[in-house]
């Protein structure tokens, strides 16, 4: 099959996203409205140069521009508007559910209660389920260089809204802070009935991992490449079919990778990995679900069996139901 034709295929093909942050769909564009709408100002003068500034060196450069993005989200209209916007592009691009990502404390820290936050983006799924049958989850994430006792705080302002969010995760500058850091507010998620996932190994060594997995208890590692660095790691992540959220464009945007054709993808599916394909953050890392799967079949020696398997892994290693699940995955195979 020709690579043009191997991606129509994949877009047709349900799959789920399973790490996405919704500030990292704030395209440029929308950026500008919102500044405008809510009178922030912006240090850019124009679309084409904010767009421009997304030449990131490290995981520190992108997010020292995420953050500064996020700055123009203030009323639940902003994030209804910038959540709706995503699940239009994930729906064209076969997405059927997503379990996205939220920082909390990204708002709240600017003053905006996570009651709005909540509010703007539980309207955006209501609205994608209705429009496009599209489900979705939020999995609240702590931002890993602030305090635990912080995490905590956010913890209890978010149990108000309990059944908004599945799942609580771990972002931002990975190095420097283990998910050790946090292994007592994971604990207290988990005593209240929460899912747990942790970004690991994106640029934190393999012992990162590790921890995720042992101290955290985490049921999926978000990125997780680096696990190729520690024979044993791979060994203990094969066995439990630990899912690794793969986010391509992101590792190579962000320079964990030099080269799309030397990403680490294929080897983690030869290897018997439960890799699968994810944005990560789209507006800042050059296309959604589909630009990365068209950037890896491209790029990587990605067939048609790898393309369904990587389908069907992000079904699998979702939180929805399995009678969900069994009807997906039969729907990637056939
Ligand atoms: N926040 C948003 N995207 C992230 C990433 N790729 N790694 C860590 N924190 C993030
Ligand atoms: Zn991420």
């Amino acid at each position: 099959m020709h690579h043009a034709e191997l991606i129509d295929l994949t877009r047709r093909l349900p799959k789920a996203e399973l790490h996405l942050h919704i500030e990292g769909t704030l395209e440029p564009e929308m950026i500008f409205a919102l500044a405008e709408r809510n009178r922030v100002s912006i240090p850019y003068a124009s679309v084409e140069e904010l767009r421009a500034a997304y030449a990131f060196t490290n995981l520190q450069s992108f997010l020292d521009l995420y953050y500064a993005g996020a700055s123009v989200l203030l009323q639940e209209e902003d994030f209804f508007d910038m959540a709706f916007a995503y699940f239009e592009r994930a729906h064209a691009d076969g997405v059927v559910h997503a379990e996205i990502f939220v920082d909390p404390q990204t708002h709240t820290q600017r003053g905006v209660p996570v009651a709005t936050v909540f509010a703007g983006l539980a309207r955006a799924r209501r609205v994608a389920f209705e429009r496009f049958g599209m489900s979705s989850q939020l999995i609240v994430c702590f931002l890993r260089h602030l305090s635990e006792a912080d995490a905590f705080d956010t913890l209890e302002a978010c149990a108000a809204h309990r059944n908004e969010f599945v799942g609580v995760g771990l972002d931002s500058s990975e190095v420097g802070h283990p998910p050790e850091k946090f292994e007592r507010v994971f604990a207290n998620a988990r005593a209240m009935g929460l899912r747990v996932v942790a970004h690991a190994g994106e640029e934190g060594p393999p012992e990162y991992i590790w921890s995720a997995l042992n101290t955290l208890k985490a049921e999926r590692i978000d990125h997780g490449v680096r696990c190729l660095e520690d024979e044993a790691l791979v060994a203990e992540l094969v066995a439990k079919q630990m899912p690794l959220t793969v986010c391509p464009l992101s590792n190579l945007k962000l320079c964990v990778v030099n080269d799309m054709a030397k990403h680490p993808l294929k080897k983690m599916l030869d290897q018997g990995l439960a890799a699968m394909v994810n944005s990560d953050d789209p507006a800042y890392f050059g296309g959604y679900l589909m630009a990365n799967f068209a950037a890896c079949i491209r790029a990587l020696d990605i067939d048609e069996a790898a393309v369904r398997k990587l389908c069907a892994n992000s079904i699998q290693a979702s939180f929805m139901p399995q009678a969900w699940k069994a009807e997906r995955l039969s729907d990637v195979q056939a």
